[in-house]
């Protein structure tokens, strides 16, 4: 596919997704594509790559203000080394910045897990920047008393914590709309190309999202016995092979 027609995919796979629904709050995770300064993809990104990424212009020009509610909330995941350019995508979306939340990735003992990676420090943290837009777009009352960190372990690559939705659902009204999510979920509508089939197929850590400990328990919310069957087959062939 041409550059041209993956961006007008995406787009119009976003707005078939919502449906002409308006979303009050956004939760978004883009497929960051880091570049280095001659413009060129990062060789050690292309090398890792587990999925396809897009340029902060094709970011910046997805509809986002077309699908939600003329008050609403936005929560954006950002690498540190990108906020610039995060900010940049929150405003092209229609949204004023207001402050953001810290997940500390923290090992089992409660420490730094020190295992990212970083040119100048080694990143134990990711913001999820929050945005608004519209009239009277405070947080509801449990947000007021939300303190803005998030602490809990790594999992697969780019996974974020399931935490954030439940302080989502408690801190911002619904409908709720997830852009370029991994796996389906009670109350939000899904958008993104592996929000139907998600398994990590490559070797990660045992607390991975799709493993059995996690997903008897809130993560995600899939439902249909053939998918089970393949999420089945898919963990017992990922088991066998690391
Ligand atoms: C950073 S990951 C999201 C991780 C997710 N928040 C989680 O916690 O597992 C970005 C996602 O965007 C998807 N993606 C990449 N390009 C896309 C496109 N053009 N349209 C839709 N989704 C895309 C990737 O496949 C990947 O699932």
């Amino acid at each position: 596919m041409s550059k041209t027609s993956e961006k007008d995919a995406a787009v119009r796979d976003l707005l078939a997704a919502a449906s002409g629904q308006k979303f009050s709050t956004v939760l978004a995770d883009p497929p960051w594509r880091f570049e280095n300064r001659t413009g060129k993809m990062a060789p050690e990104h292309k090398r890792l790559a587990r999925y396809g990424t897009m340029t902060v212009e094709d970011i910046c020009g997805l509809p986002v203000a077309a699908i939600t509610a003329e008050t609403a909330h936005l929560y954006l995941w950002v690498p540190n080394a990108l906020l610039p350019e995060g900010l940049a995508v929150l405003a092209a979306w229609g949204f004023t910045y207001k402050t953001n939340l810290v997940w500390h990735k923290v090992r089992k003992d409660g420490g730094p897990d020190g295992r990212g990676v970083g040119f100048y420090f080694r990143n134990t943290t990711e913001l999820l920047l929050f945005g608004v837009r519209g009239k009277n777009a405070r947080t509801l009352a449990p947000g007021r008393r939300q303190v803005n960190i998030l602490r809990t372990m790594k999992r697969e690559h780019s996974r974020k914590p399931d935490e954030t939705y439940e302080l989502i659902e408690r801190c911002s009204s619904g409908p709720y709309f997830e852009m370029f999510a991994r796996g389906k979920r009670e109350s939000w509508t899904v958008w993104g190309d592996q929000s139907e089939d998600y398994f990590p197929d490559w070797p990660t850590y045992a607390n991975h999202s799709q493993s059995q400990s996690a997903d008897s328990a809130t993560t995600n919310q899939r439902t249909g016995s053939d998918h089970q069957l393949k999420l089945l087959q898919e963990r017992r062939r990922y088991f066998n092979d690391v």
